[in-house]
């Protein structure tokens, strides 16, 4: 019996709500929305974690801007909270250095980070998903109890096809979903909402690709006036999921 185990479920104790963003498919915008999510929420004055799961590829450093700050040890290891966000990855660890990780090295990574991360009063701790449905998403649901999962999706079939496994998966297990996101979009159509509908998900409506967002990205004051993020309130406002 790994001890760290029965430390986690005290780790979330003050926590309200743990939100996973998700879906499957790579690139298709999971760090972006589970970063400006983040931002939001922090600026309509809730307490907001944002936890980057993402080993191989930690973005959400990148994408709010976040460098020389670090975790303070405290029983544990505090995140520095930075624009209300306390923001916790493996980038504090690993720097500028890849982190190569296998098999089971990755299960033991997620365990640790999580038995070591201390988070104080939160109404949200958002999660930033690596793509993909297995070890980091399995151990998530198996880690985290009261995780609930936001699918992100574009329309095109590949990244389709691959939300809806994860979505069969989520719900075989029994996982709340709060709904599906498109991305990136593009052009009218409803392939999304019927692929929801379909599997018994509530679409949650449809954030267009951006042309501006590259330049938004590093700067949280910038990345808020994105219409990616304006979408992305609206859709929160309108579906009252928060
Ligand atoms: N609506 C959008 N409009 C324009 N660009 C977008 C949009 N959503 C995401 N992007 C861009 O697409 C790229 C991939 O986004 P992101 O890293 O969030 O995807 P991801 O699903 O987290 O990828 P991974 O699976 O590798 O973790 C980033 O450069 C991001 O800025
Ligand atoms: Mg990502």
């Amino acid at each position: 019996m790994d001890p760290r185990l029965n430390v986690i479920d005290k780790r979330f104790e003050k926590v309200k709500r743990i939100i996973a963003v998700s879906g499957g498919k790579g690139g298709i915008g999971k760090s972006l929305t589970a970063s400006v999510l983040a931002l939001i929420l922090a600026e309509q004055g809730f307490q907001v974690g944002l936890l980057d799961l993402d080993f191989c590829g930690p973005s959400g450093h990148v994408i709010l801007g976040i460098q020389d700050v670090f975790p303070v040890e405290e029983k544990g290891l505090v995140p520095p909270v930075i624009n209300g966000i306390s923001f916790m990855s493996i980038i504090y660890f690993t720097g500028a250095n890849p982190a190569p990780l296998r098999g089971s090295e990755v299960s033991n990574a997620i365990i640790e980070l999580l038995a070591i991360t201390q988070w104080h009063e939160l109404d949200f701790l958002i999660i930033d998903m690596p793509p993909g449905i297995g070890d980091p998403a399995m151990d998530t649901i198996r880690l985290i109890k009261r995780v609930e999962f936001l699918v992100v999706t574009t329309r095109s079939l590949v990244a389709l096809s691959v939300m809806k496994k994860e979505l069969q998966v989520l719900q075989e297990l029994g996982k709340p979903v709060l709904g599906v996101l498109e991305n990136m979009k593009t052009s009218e159509n409803s392939a999304v909402r019927d692929e929801a509908t379909m599997m018994g998900a509530s679409f949650l409506g449809s954030v267009d690709f951006d042309l501006d967002l590259e330049n938004a990205l590093g700067d949280m004051n910038k990345l808020k006036r994105t219409s990616f993020a304006g979408q992305l309130k609206e859709i929160m406002a309108r579906t009252k999921l928060f």
